[in-house]
């Protein structure tokens, strides 16, 4: 029999926009016509990400992230919808409010992905707006750092507190990702599970994943796990229990198709492997194999019908 906790949510929170996607044969040359390969729409956001690959690993998964109510936005709720991603939490604004769309372009001969983002109205998540939810349907929240620390350090505390008031815990993981904002940094005294990007670890001089999960684990309160994954390099962790640096190597697929939203589905794969109670070093390895996977698939719908 399945425990209640089982029944519990991992609730991701973060941003959720419109991808664009135009897949090239070869990256286009300025001022040139030509025909491309492909071209879809689909969901992008790295919490999106996130919660739809925990969905399609089997876990019950719920977004929550501030949402707009013109064109684009009925197009990523049904979207939600169909991935089994609940939605019901989300901070919808409207009717001025344009959701954010990032124009991407693949690189078919490569796989790379190139992304042009453009934001406009769309507020971030208010902390007022995170307290009507009600927390014990959630066994696990992860949180995409965003520009937004007040609300963020108010989201987080309060989940640190409510967590020593209930029996059945709840754990925060949180994604570092975007350089050039420190005022993040005050997030991770708050997260038992810390993932730090490679663009992130540049603007701080730590130049291999082993560096990063190393001089970040001192930030890190005690018990808590630093992850760092580094493109075709895989991934690295360290946890403060027992100071033992666990790494995985990539799992690359026969082809690289298309790199986009690969840290997400890292992210979420890990996750995934640490709700079932795997060890860290499990849980990583998992991460490479679901995200190498997905490296060689155009999106990832592919990952639903596979068994980890
Ligand atoms: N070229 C690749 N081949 C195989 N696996 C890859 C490749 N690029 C990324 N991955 C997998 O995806 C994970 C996340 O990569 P990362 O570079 O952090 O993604 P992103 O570009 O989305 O930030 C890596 O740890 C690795 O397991
Ligand atoms: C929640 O409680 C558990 C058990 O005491 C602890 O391991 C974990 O670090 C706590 N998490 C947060 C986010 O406070
Ligand atoms: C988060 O999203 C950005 C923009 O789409 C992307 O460049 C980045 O790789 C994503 N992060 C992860 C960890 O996948």
């Amino acid at each position: 029999m399945e425990s209640k906790t089982d029944q519990k949510k991992v609730l991701s929170i973060g941003m959720v926009c419109l991808d664009i996607v135009t897949v090239c044969h070869t990256y286009p040359k300025e001022d040139t016509d030509q025909r491309v390969l492909d071209y879809y729409w689909q969901r992008g956001g790295n919490a999106s990400t996130t919660s739809t690959v925990l969905a399609m690993l089997g876990e019950r998964s719920e977004f929550m992230g501030a949402m707009a109510t013109d064109v684009e936005s009925k197009f990523l709720t049904e979207n939600l919808k169909s991935y089994g991603v609940s939605h019901d939490n989300a901070m919808v604004c409207g009717p001025d409010i344009k959701t954010p769309v990032s124009m991407v372009i693949i690189n078919q001969s490569n796989g790379s992905r190139t992304i042009l983002h453009c934001a406009k109205n769309l507020p971030e998540v208010s902390f007022s707006h995170f307290q009507t939810l009600d927390l014990s349907q959630y066994k696990w929240i992860h949180v995409e750092g965003r520009p937004a620390p007040d609300a963020y350090n108010q989201i987080m505390c309060s989940v640190v507190e409510y967590n020593d008031t209930v029996v059945e815990k709840i754990t925060i993981s949180l994604e570092l990702e975007k350089p050039g904002r420190p005022e993040l940094d005050s997030l991770i005294q708050y997260a038992d599970v810390v993932f730090i990007s490679k663009e992130k670890a540049d603007e701080e001089r730590l130049y291999s994943k082993e560096d990063v999960v190393r001089a970040y684990i001192k930030r890190c309160k005690a018990g808590a796990v630093v992850i760092c994954a580094w493109g075709d390099q895989g991934a690295a962790a360290l946890s403060s229990t027992d100071g033992v640096l666990c790494t995985s190597p990539v799992f690359p697929p026969e082809t690289l198709v298309d790199t986009l939203g690969a840290g997400d589905t890292f992210n979420a794969a890990t996750i995934f492997a640490l709700c079932q109670g795997r060890s860290v070093q499990e849980a990583i390895t998992l991460g490479c194999k679901v995200a190498g996977t997905k490296c060689g698939m155009k999106g990832n719908k592919g990952l639903k019908d596979i068994i980890w």
